[in-house]
């Protein structure tokens, strides 16, 4: 039987999946647009529809329609093949029943729990009372589904099982866990329950926070639930599919570390906040706020973790090309104690927030020492994130004034800058290799890959193209065939396929073909003779004077060849 996703796609086009989310193009056979998932001003997101793919040459993301999906709206796979199924109009239930095992009956068994924390709220005055005490009002308890986990070995565990759900998925759940001695009993005892929503509003695990009279010291003040195959920590914005609507009318976001954090900002009205919720900022973050801001505004606590958490946070925001900003706490712990006491404290203005430059300035040359040596360590740390910044302008802008408050000249500090590796980034005094790694394509691959898409826009190449094919590289040849005998492909040779199909225009110019059966034949001599160069000095080291001179003829045959191509 066909897989869902399978049924799924042979009934949509990816054209008509992506022009709901993003304006496309027509470019020749392709599509190209806007790359919703980099800042780009001229388009490098292609769609093949040959191929049902897309690609971003910016930033090298791409895939299919569910890997589309997935990726915009931030949502996990199964999700995606729900939103999916019902554009394609496959029925839900006819997918899987096993689908449903996996993944459906964790958000029913998150939801029931969630039912069953309100009712138990409902019931708890020292609870509300905390709630109370952290000017959290019933309204916005509500709305966000707060609730209270009962002190007791397994209260919620044996509600979920009277319910009809099975111990094990309970337990994949997150909301029980098993013990040494093989009971199950309650992951959250005695804690206010905050639910944790996915981008839709699915309930997709919790946090829960101890009241203070149950806090035996023995837990942390916060537990979460375990990542599950629903849940992915460094994904999910705390609060987001509440403030998203708020978050792209205006093109900013605030982000702040906690729960509490985000309540305290929502009920002193600011409501374009998310949180990442006691881990770090990740990339994977980012990509749910991409789509719909520019302007992301840190409010992280105000102690030495926070800064370090903002500082690294803003490398990141500059990575993605994010405009980013500081809150200034003043004298406020964090975010929720700010908005506790003065609801006014919380709200961004050009007086309460730095930009990271300025966090930079502030945080690295606050002690400047008259003795240039002292600081060497700061300055060379400001200089690579002067380095990291994507415009020119805005580099010349800070060199300048770093100049000015160190008094070292302009062109000295442009020389220790450029000392300082490309995508190097800088924690405190250390910097760190950023090392990204990249497939990298030989130039026999690169030339062999150019003149298939020539192929692939014109099948009239095909005869002088199968006469070069035994210097292209295997992957190509292969590549080749498919190409050539449509219908058929070869999961090895797939990124090639994808690759060429990609290519933006429908024409090509006779001289370029031409040039590059040449260059073609060109590399995969050079290459040949890179290797029998290798191949004489291990014969050299070794003595073996008579393959030396076979070897050594077979190189000069070789010259000979490169010469008379190159001056034909
Ligand atoms: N956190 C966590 N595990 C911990 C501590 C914190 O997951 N052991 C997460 C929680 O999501 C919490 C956030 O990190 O909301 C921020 O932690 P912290 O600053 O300690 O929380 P506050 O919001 O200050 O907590 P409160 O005001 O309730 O004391
Ligand atoms: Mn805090």
């Amino acid at each position: 039987m066909q897989q869902p996703s399978e049924q799924i796609k042979s009934k949509l086009d990816i054209v008509d999946v992506l022009k709901d989310y993003i304006e496309l193009r027509a470019a020749g056979r392709n599509f190209k647009a806007n790359c919703p998932f980099h800042q780009e001003k001229t388009p490098s997101f292609i769609i093949s529809r040959d191929r049902q793919i897309w690609h971003c040459f910016g930033c090298g993301q791409g895939g299919d329609i569910f890997k589309f999906v997935m990726e915009y709206e931030n949502i996990e796979f199964y999700e995606a093949l729900k939103i999916l199924a019902e554009k394609a109009g496959v029925e839900l239930k006819s997918l899987s029943y096993e689908n449903h095992r996996q993944f459906g009956v964790l958000y029913e068994i998150n939801e029931a729990a969630k039912n069953f924390y309100i009712d138990s709220l409902r019931r708890s005055d020292p609870a509300k009372n905390y709630l109370k005490s952290r000017k959290l009002t019933g309204e916005v308890a509500a709305e966000f589904e707060l609730g209270f986990s009962p002190d007791m070995f397994d209260g919620t565990t044996a509600h979920l099982l009277k319910k009809g759900f099975s111990k094990d998925d309970i337990v994949r759940a997150g909301i029980a866990y098993k013990t040494d001695g093989g009971r199950v009993g309650d992951r959250f005892k005695g804690r206010i329950m905050f639910p944790i929503h996915n981008h839709f509003g699915k309930i997709v695990g919790f946090t829960g926070r101890v009241l203070p009279q149950n806090d035996t010291g023995e837990m942390g003040k916060y537990v979460n639930s375990p990542e599950s195959p629903i849940f992915n920590k460094s994904k999910v914005l705390y609060g987001f599919w509440k403030s998203k609507r708020d978050i792209r009318e205006n093109g900013v976001a605030i982000l702040v570390e906690g729960q509490m954090d985000f309540l305290s900002l929502w009920s002193a009205g600011v409501k374009n906040a998310g949180a990442a919720s006691g881990t770090a900022l990740t990339p994977e973050h980012l990509k749910a706020l991409r789509p719909i801001a520019n302007k992301v505004i840190l409010n992280f606590d105000n102690d030495e973790a926070g800064r370090t958490a903002s500082e690294r946070a803003l490398d990141l925001l500059g990575e993605h090309d994010f405009s980013a900003l500081v809150f200034d706490l003043k004298d406020y712990k964090d975010p929720a104690e700010a908005a506790e006491v003065d609801p006014q404290a919380v709200i961004p203005n050009k007086n309460n927030t730095r930009t990271a430059m300025q966090f930079y300035f502030d945080k690295y040359l606050k002690v400047i020492d008259n003795e240039v040596t002292n600081n060497k360590g700061n300055i060379r740390t400001i200089l690579t994130k002067i380095q990291n910044l994507y415009s020119a302008i805005e580099r010349a802008h800070w060199l300048k004034e770093l100049s000015h408050i160190v008094g070292v000249r302009e062109d000295d500090l442009r020389e220790e800058m450029e000392k300082i590796k490309n995508n190097d980034v800088a924690i405190g005094n250390e910097i760190i290799k950023n090392e990204k790694t990249k497939t990298v394509l030989s130039r026999l691959d690169l030339i062999s890959i150019r003149l298939l898409q020539l192929l692939y826009i014109d099948k009239n190449l095909q005869e002088k193209i199968e006469r070069v094919l035994h210097f292209m590289p295997s992957d190509c040849r292969l590549a080749y065939s498919c190409i050539v005998k449509p219908g058929s492909s070869d999961a090895k040779v797939e990124h090639i396929l994808d690759m060429i199909s990609l290519r933006q225009e429908d024409k090509y110019e006779e001289e370029e073909f031409r040039q590059l059966l040449r260059e073609l034949e060109v590399e995969y001599l050079r290459m040949q003779m890179g290797s029998i160069k290798r191949h004489i000095a291990l014969i050299e080291a070794a003595g073996r004077e008579e393959e030396l001179a076979a070897k050594l003829k077979e190189f000069d045959e070789l010259t000979k060849k490169l010469q008379d191509i190159r001056q034909s």
